[in-house]
């Protein structure tokens, strides 16, 4: 159990997946599943974030990433408050770093950041005290997404080294594809990145993954297929001719799901839009693991929010009771 401790010393922020390496991955990961014990009791409440305060600080929409931290926090015992955008003096024009100094004044313990522009949340870490946990900015980095689906991965086929990954669709514009990508690559997970010319970033090639533009090749040697939504919120211009034409050629439907192993799963981070990149029929089957993913946010979100504290007490029931009795 003793890699339920936090490292020493604690990490102070969850910016970047760079932030990370192997060990504390693992770590973060190993947590998340004994604190998954505690999600499953009646009573789903653990003291060990008790007179801590979390800030959700939210740009962009979102429904599982807010639910799951405050969740998460709560859960935890943990102080919680929810600011969007809309409704908050942002909406008066007022910048990031004046909420953030505003903030800083509630002196809050960890604040969470959403933005739609790239490096929002370092500018908060800049201008406060608090742990900033970077839950996505613009299309740059959403490193808890990354974590939740590596757990994701790790509890449905038992490892992650030497897993092959396809991550399809629109790669350009999405902060779940670059972390995915890199995370995996730090574990030992092969990846290929599947998408039409036009939704590929440039310098793809410095990424440690391999490129393909064709589905139907990659599909049959995967052990997870992660589908990424279009984002259309992202784009100015058209990227591929038309909807129909997209689907037909990167969208998973019951067709392709055939050509699959076994034992491969189906992943999507929502929102999805079904009839786009995945029918209904593929996110509804057996191999979907799309409601695991959900589940699991929480308990990652729990992980990395104890461990960011340096949680000074046990971080799961089963501990608490070894520590008790250690101490008896
Ligand atoms: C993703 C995001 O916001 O980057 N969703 C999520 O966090 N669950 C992906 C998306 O919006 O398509």
């Amino acid at each position: 159990m003793s890699e339920l401790r936090p490292p020493s010393p604690p990490r102070r922020h969850l910016l970047s997946i760079r932030d990370l390496d192997r060990a504390d991955v693992e770590r973060i990961l190993d947590t998340a599943r004994a604190l998954t014990a505690s999600l499953e009791r009646e009573v789903k409440k653990l003291p060990t974030l008790r007179g801590r305060t979390v800030v959700n600080l939210f740009y962009e929409s979102s429904t599982r990433t807010l639910a799951s931290f405050e969740l998460a926090a709560k859960r935890l015992s943990a102080d919680t408050m929810s600011l969007r955008s809309a409704g908050s003096s942002a909406d008066k024009g007022e910048s990031l770093k004046d909420t953030a100094l505003t903030l800083a004044a509630y002196d809050p313990d960890v604040i969470i950041v959403r933005h739609p522009s790239i490096g929002a949340p370092w500018l908060v870490a800049r201008y406060t005290g608090a742990h900033v946990v970077n839950a996505g900015d613009g299309k740059h980095q959403h490193p808890t997404q990354a974590l939740l689906d590596l757990h994701t991965m790790r509890e449905a086929l038992g490892r992650l080294e030497g897993l092959q990954v396809a991550i399809v669709g629109d790669v350009l514009h999405s902060r779940v594809a670059r972390s995915n990508a890199l995370l995996l690559h730090t574990l030992g997970a092969e990846v290929t990145l599947v998408a039409p010319p036009t939704l590929f970033p440039v310098g793809i090639d410095s990424w440690p993954v391999e490129t393909s533009y064709d589905l139907d090749s990659v599909l049959p040697k995967a052990d997870a297929v992660m589908m990424l939504r279009v984002q259309r919120e992202r784009m100015s211009g058209g990227f591929f001719p038309t909807a129909r034409e997209y689907s037909r050629r990167y969208g998973l439907d019951g067709r392709r799901m055939a050509t699959l192993q076994d034992h491969t799963i189906v992943m999507h981070p929502g929102p999805m839009v079904r009839g786009m990149e995945i029918t209904a029929d593929v996110a509804d089957s057996d191999r979907s693991v799309i409601v695991e993913q959900v589940t699991n946010g929480v308990a990652v979100r729990m992980a990395v929010l104890y461990l960011l504290l340096g949680g000074s007490e046990p971080a799961s029931p089963t501990e608490a009771a070894e520590t008790a009795e250690a101490h008896s």
